[in-house]
């Protein structure tokens, strides 16, 4: 907390998940995982930017050889039509086919972009796809997506921190709060 200047802090209404609750998490996850994939050789994938916060940690609490990459995509917000399309902006650089793949999220709320995503890894043909993310929020799912490894579920509730923005903003906030109302909107 003492890192946050008044700046940040006053942006917030609560903690939801502490840092210290969240590394603890993360470091389970990284155990799991370095045992479900021992001799594997697993692909980390993740989309930019949230998640990049949560795949550092992550991936510093896997103790077998693995790799990582990342895809960027830009989603079609406001257009009815295009929900839960996607257009990949940057393709992964590792090729996937015959390869043990875990897609990481950093959180999945409708599941309508994770859903595109795994779509389109599948049809790839990876040896194995699994779904691993730090934050859930499983009451505003629209699809049902198969979470192997799920770190938090929180409210149906805007959230910031820990990777997550609000106007690109608040990343870099090592918790995860929610924003003040007065706040979300404004830039
Ligand atoms: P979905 O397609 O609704 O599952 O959207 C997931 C994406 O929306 C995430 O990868 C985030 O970029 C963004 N998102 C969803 N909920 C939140 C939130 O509470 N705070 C910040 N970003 C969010
Ligand atoms: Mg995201």
């Amino acid at each position: 907390m003492e890192k946050l200047t008044d700046e940040v802090y006053e942006s917030l209404q609560e903690i939801l998940f502490t840092e210290e609750q969240i590394q603890v998490k993360v470091k389970e996850l990284g155990k799991i995982i370095s045992r479900d994939y021992q001799n594997k050789n697993p692909i980390f994938v993740g989309i930019l930017k949230g998640v990049f916060f949560f795949m550092a940690d992550l991936l510093r609490a896997v103790t077998i050889n693995c790799e990582v990459d990342f895809m960027a995509v830009s989603t079609y917000n406001n257009q009815e039509q295009f929900k839960g399309v996607v257009r990949i902006v940057k393709d992964l650089d590792i090729p996937i086919q015959g390869r043990h793949v875990i897609f990481v999220e950093d959180v999945i709320d409708t599941g309508l972009t994770i859903n595109y995503l795994l779509r389109n890894l599948r049809d790839r043909n990876p040896k194995s796809l699994e779904v691993c993310t730090i934050f859930n929020k499983p009451a505003h799912r629209l699809i049902e997506i198969p979470v192997k490894y799920n770190g938090f579920d929180l409210p149906d509730r805007f959230v910031i921190g820990y990777g997550l923005d609000h106007n690109e903003k608040y990343r870099n906030i090592p918790f995860i709060g929610l924003l003040k109302a007065e706040k979300i909107h404004s830039p």
